[in-house]
Parts: structure tokens; sequence; C-alpha cells
């Protein structure tokens, strides 16, 4: 179906209307119900959603074009995206996609015939230690292998539901094999807000100013100064939003957080909430764990009878504060924080220029707190426990512990919760990775660390990270790591500046190009000049750090690429005389000067 009565449409999406209400910042919301009923976003809905909301068509349009998992054509009855992860590429993805496609008679990115199916990769969807994954009309499949894509194939021949299909192909195991003081201690669901009641807001405040807690969302910023500015910037109303985007390949901890420990989390968003006078709070869910929506609707539903969220929060007057879940849409740079925002306000998540900070100016142009799912869960430890408690663990300049998500060449991928501090060599033994040859901490934004770092430490004062270690052995080559990562921000960037949109692209190009064999010395210099370009000059974080498992590959790893360069000093990205085919044709001219000597 590619087009739609006006009626038609009228009919099927007044319920969903009904469901999210007419304000304009529901439009994502929205538009992604119209995308699971459709399997695109037809022109009519467009029309339709543009008037309700009370926005131009123009608008809707650039919403509906800037998020991968909305799309203006069919994407077929079932759409299956294959994760593209560097792990899920070490377990066999680029092989199983192929098989897979072999088998459907389909193309990839193609939609098929009879609009029955699409095929196509996606960035990594946070299952690296159960891949190689996908996603089926947004549902995790894990632990893909030829027999299961042999079901999957009939399943989707015969046309069964998705919601009828065996459940084993969609198991998400938490595989929690080491625990600390947040995974390890459990809580009764209220314990943190009660002792935070009892403590009184200012003192809880002073108590996690004491713990030194820094956000586990990746920058490290100190959490008690946000909320501090945040608590005494003016507004109409305060907010608290909880990131969990977690789009950086090779993160999945938050997804484990909010599966087993979703009451943590949101007592922090509560305790938040009491301390910066919010009375709203959202859940910013990435698309890829709108699997887990269900089940933590069902936490919020909880809370709110156990006089956890709502009004009166334990019966204490005027404290009322509830939670709203939206769901983000495929889009790596809804993480960041101000495109965050964006994406809330149901717009394109482009990031916002800065200063002004979310602290003074956020969702709606209020104060608003922006924190990671972890550090909601660690600020709830705190305010249960104290201060003295939470630093009894970590180093100096960061307390606590790090919930990471181990994967790659290991016999456990899985969560390891360390005290900080812990090296890099200590993880190796636990997660039973032998022979390793290079380390990706924090994702393809983070640091490609050799065998000669495996010392360093795990901390803000020597490698920090939001989570993410990827191992690899001494079979991997390192040049398939960046060129993996250089596909990854090509295809993210959000092409708002020109040094990053541009600069990742080349990047990308270079890459393939030593890839296939035909790099030189000319093109390292490039790769390192746009580098040099993107972190200096990009507008925002994904293009500061855009280079980085690049130019750690140049340093670090020179046998990854010195025998794949030609000896040439130079050799064109192109080749000249087969980009002037075209022209010829259209001249109908074969001669001799019309060929590139
Ligand atoms: C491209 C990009 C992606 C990001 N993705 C995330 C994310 O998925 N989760 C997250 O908590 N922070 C992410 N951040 C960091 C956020 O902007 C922000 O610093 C963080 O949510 C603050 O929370 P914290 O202080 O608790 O760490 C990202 C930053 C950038 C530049
Ligand atoms: S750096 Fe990249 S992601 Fe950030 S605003 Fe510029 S183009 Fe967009």
């Amino acid at each position: 179906m590619d087009s739609c009565e006006f009626s038609q449409i009228e009919q099927q999406l007044s319920p969903v209307f009904e469901q999210h209400g007419y304000e304009a910042q529901k439009l994502l919301q929205i538009l992604l119900d119209v995308q699971e009923i459709y399997s695109f976003i037809p022109d009519e809905a467009i029309t339709y959603i543009a008037n309700l909301l009370s926005v131009s068509r123009v608008s809707v349009k650039a919403v509906v074009d800037f998020y991968s998992f909305l799309s203006f054509k069919s994407v077929g009855e079932y759409r299956v995206l294959f994760s593209d992860n560097i792990t899920d590429q070490m377990l066999g993805k680029n092989e199983l996609m192929q098989y897979f496609c072999k088998k459907m008679w389909l193309e990839p990115g193609k939609v098929s015939e009879d609009n029955l199916l699409s095929v196509d990769s996606t960035s990594c969807t946070g299952m690296c230690d159960q891949g190689p994954a996908a996603l089926v009309n947004g549902w995790p499949l894990t632990n893909l292998d030829q027999q299961r894509l042999d079901l999957i194939a009939k399943l989707i021949r015969d046309r069964n539901p998705v919601s009828t299909w065996p459940a084993m192909l969609f198991e998400v195991k938490d595989n929690i094999y080491r625990s600390e003081i947040l995974l390890g201690k459990p809580s009764v669901a209220g314990a943190a807000i009660k002792a935070t009641l009892e403590r009184g807001v200012a003192a809880t405040l002073s108590e996690i100013e004491a713990s030194k807690l820094r956000g586990r969302g990746g920058a490290g910023y100190s959490t008690a100064n946000k909320w501090s500015s945040c608590r005494t910037s003016p507004g109409t109303a305060h907010y608290i939003v909880c990131n969990a985007d977690e789009g950086e390949p090779g993160t999945f901890k938050d997804r484990v957080l909010l599966n087993s420990y979703a009451d943590l989390v949101l007592e922090g968003m509560t305790i938040a909430a009491k301390i910066i006078g919010a009375t709203q709070g959202f859940l910013y869910l990435r698309g890829e764990y709108r699997y887990l929506r269900r089940k933590l609707e069902e936490v919020l539903a909880q809370r709110r009878t156990a006089g956890l969220l709502g009004r009166s929060i334990l019966g204490e007057l005027g404290f009322d504060f509830d939670i709203e879940i939206h769901l983000g849409a495929g889009a790596y740079i809804c993480g960041e924080e101000s495109a965050l925002i964006e994406s809330l306000e149901g717009k394109s998540g482009r990031p916002r220029n800065r200063p002004p900070f979310p602290v003074t100016h956020g969702y709606l142009d209020q104060p608003t707190v922006v924190d990671n799912v972890e550090t909601f869960a660690c600020v709830s430890k705190i305010a249960e426990y104290d201060s003295a408690w939470f630093t009894a663990l970590g180093t100096a300049q960061s307390s606590g512990s790090k919930i990471l998500s181990i994967s790659g060449d290991c016999a456990r991928p899985g969560i390891y919760e360390y005290p900080f501090g812990v090296a890099l060599y200590e993880i190796f033994d636990d997660c039973g990775a032998e022979d390793v040859h290079a380390v990706q901490v924090s994702g393809p934004s983070g640091t490609l660390v050799s065998c000669k770092e495996f010392r360093r430490r795990i901390c803000f004062e020597d490698l920090p990270t939001a989570g993410a270690l990827i191992i690899f052995n001494r079979e991997r080559d390192i040049l398939q790591v960046a060129l993996n990562s250089a596909h990854f921000f090509a295809y993210e960037s959000c092409g708002f500046c020109t040094p990053c949109r541009v600069g990742t692209q080349l990047q990308k190009k270079i890459i393939d190009k030593i890839s296939d064999g035909y790099g030189t010395a000319y093109d390292l210099e490039e790769l390192k000049y746009i580098g040099h370009i993107m972190r200096t000059m990009s507008h925002c974080g994904l293009g500061h750090t855009a280079a980085n498992q690049v130019i750690d590959m140049l340093d670090k790893f020179p046998d990854a690429y010195k025998n794949k360069l030609k000896k040439l000093v130079f050799e064109p990205a192109f080749d000249l005389d087969r980009a002037l085919e075209k022209a010829r044709k259209i001249t109908g001219r074969d001669d001799k000067l019309a060929h590139f000597p």
C-alpha cells in the first residue's frame, strides 16, 4: 500500500491521537505508531498529522526524514534489520545477512515485489553479548545462526504475525557476571526516597556532593554541580530526563539496568525531582529497546500504586512527580543531551548551540537535568546508604563502581561491575579473554588500546568510559575495526555542520580505499588532517570523536594498514576514465580524446 484514503487515515489514526494527545511534542511518538500501522508514513497521514498538531507539513516531513526507523516508502510487512556492530560482524553478520537475502530472493536495502519483506543493516542494537542480532519490526532477535534464519524465513513466508513467533527467538538475557554495590546489593522500592525525605533536600544534595558522583554517560560531569545549577535556575517548570538512548556501539549495561533494576533508576529520577523541584520526568528509551517498554510501564504503574510516583509521594504534600516514556527512532545523535531534548520536543534530533546548557534552558526552554541511567541508579544507592559507603570504592577522582558491557573475543560476554580503577588486564581473566591484541574502550567514540597499554585503568583519570569494552584477539584485523567505526559515523552524522558531514564521508572513503588495497602514504596524511578538522571544528561531540578509532589505529597499529598500502605517493580515490563513461554515453563519443590517458 503506497497511498491511503483520507477518511481511512482519519479512522485509523484517531486512536493514536487519543493515546498521545494533540501537542507538537508528541509528533515523534505519533509517527512511530503510524509507521507501525502502515509500515511507512503515507503522504495523507502527514497532512492529517500536520493539521491536528498545528505544525507545517514540511516540519512533519523533516522529522520522518531524520529518523532511520521512519520511512516515506513502505519497508514491507516484515522489516529485518541486522545489527552492524563490529561484534556482530565478528560473529558472522555479513555472511548471515547474505544467506538470508539469498534464501528470500532479495537484495539488501530493497523491498520484495509483493511488499512482504525488506532486509538491511542498522547500527548496533545493544545485544553485543548475544549476537549476531537483528530487529524484526522493531523487536530484537538474538543469537542468530542459519538454523534460526531458516525458521524466520518460514515464519515470514507463512505470514505469521511477529507476536506469534517462538519466544526463544526474542530471548534477551542479562548475562551479569560480576556485581558490586549497584548490582549486588538489593534495594527495597521506596527506601531511597524515604531516606531522602528523612534527611531533607539540602542534606541529600550535600550527600551526593560528598559522594563525588560523576555522570556515567561518558563526560563525567559532577552530578551535584549539575543538579545545584538546575535547582537554582529560574523557570516556569523544571524537568528530569533519563538518557536511555544507549546508542554507543558495544554498550548494553543500561538495557540490563532497565530490565532488572528499573526501580533503582526510577527512584533516582524521583529523588532528582525532589531536589530540583520537578513535577515531570521523561525516560528517553532508544527505539531498539522498545521491547522493554511494557515492562517499564508496569513498574511505573506499580510505583504509582505504592505512592512512589504521582501526587504527594510517600504522603509528603506537594511532592508530585511522574514519569513518561518517550521512544527514540534509530538515531545515535539523540544520545547527545541537547539533541535528545530536541527529540523529546518531537523534532529532528539536531544538537543545539551550547551555551545555554540544558540546566538553564532544556526541555521547552526550561531548566532540565539530563542524566544517564546508571547515574540515577547510583543516586538511589547514595541516598539509601551514604556518601562514605559510596566513596569507599573507586579512586580519588572516580568514586564508586562502573558497570561495563564486555563483548568481542572472550568466553563470557556480558555485564561486569567493577570498582573504578580496575586495570584492563585484570578484566581479561574474569571474562575469559585470551591472546588479547586490542581493546576498544567506550565504543567507536572512545579509545583503541594496544597491548602495551593493558595496565591502564578504567577511571576518569585514565580511561573514561560510558561502559563499552570490546576485546579483539590476535586473529582480528584492526583495519576492520577502524573501517566499521568510519562507516558508523558517516551513517550517523546528523549533517548539520560541514566538518562532520563532509569529514565523516571522506574518512569512510579513504579507509575503504586502504582496505581495498589502493591506499598510499598520502591517504594516511589525509586521514590525520581530516581527523584534526573534525576534532577541532565540529559542532558537537559526535564530530569531535568520529576520528578516534582511525587515529588510534594509525598511531598504535601500523601493521593493520602498512602492508595494504601501495608504494606510490598518491593514488586517486576514483578511476577518472570510468567516471567519464556517463559523459561519453550522453555525447555519443568514444574516441581517444574522450578518454583519460
Ligand atoms: C554523540 C553522543 C551520544 C551520546 N549518547 C549518550 C547516551 O546514549 N547515553 C548517555 O547517557 N549519554 C550520552 N551522551 C552524553 C550526553 O550528552 C550527556 O552528557 C549525558 O547524558 C549526561 O548524563 P551524565 O551526566 O549522567 O553522564 C552522548 C553524547 C554524544 C556527544
Ligand atoms: S558534529 Fe556531526 S552530529 Fe554533531 S552537529 Fe555536526 S554534523 Fe551533526
